[in-house]
């Protein structure tokens, strides 16, 4: 059964979701499950007209938070960087009384174009994902919450034709009900 003890909230951000071949039906998976709110923010914010309050009570509703998202340009599309902007306020979120974070999970969620051997230091991309996320795992511990190990998919552009694709999204569907059952 889904107490409040375990409600997540998944907020995805896609510019161009029509077009995707990953992170949309990873949303849609989500939608299904009892236990997640599942919010597509470029849906809500075509203007990035963040409703602040909202969203800062989606969070105190909610016990663990998941950012999914396309890695654009080794970071997160613009809407995300605009909601942390926007959303965790002093106050709320860190300083003098911004306790409202404090004992949540926080998550990635997300997907790269690169395959997962030029995410180190001897290949393309030099960093690994873990190094790449720091500013957001940063983020979850000036909060007060636990940052969860990034769910990635690698090699994302060629995951439906070489098969990776229906794994992940098997995977994805445990992940997920694992989450919400409390693991
Ligand atoms: C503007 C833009 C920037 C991107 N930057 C990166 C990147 O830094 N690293 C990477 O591995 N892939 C990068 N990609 C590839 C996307 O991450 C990839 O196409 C996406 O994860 C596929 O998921 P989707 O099918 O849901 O769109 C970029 C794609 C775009 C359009």
């Amino acid at each position: 059964m889904t107490t409040s003890a375990n409600k997540v909230l998944l907020l995805m951000a896609h510019p161009t979701n029509h077009r995707s071949e990953i992170n949309a039906p990873m949303f849609q998976i989500a939608q299904k499950i009892t236990g997640i709110t599942a919010v597509d923010l470029y849906h809500e914010y075509p203007r990035f007209n963040i409703d602040i309050d909202r969203e800062q009570q989606r969070l105190l509703e909610h016990d663990t938070i998941l950012f999914q998202f396309p890695l654009y340009w080794y970071s997160t599309p613009a809407i995300l960087k605009e909601w942390q902007d926007l959303v965790l306020e002093y106050g709320f979120a860190y300083g003098r009384d911004g306790t409202a974070l404090h004992g949540k999970r926080f998550g990635l969620v997300l997907t790269a174009g690169g395959k997962a051997d030029a995410y180190h230091a001897e290949g393309y991309n030099h960093f690994t994902i873990d190094e790449l996320m720091r500013p957001l795992e940063q983020m979850a511990r000036m909060t007060g919450m636990e940052f969860l190990p990034p769910f990635a998919l690698f090699g994302a552009r060629t995951a439906r034709d070489d098969g990776g694709l229906t794994q992940h999204l098997v995977d994805w569907q445990v992940h997920l009900n694992q989450l919400v059952g409390g693991a």
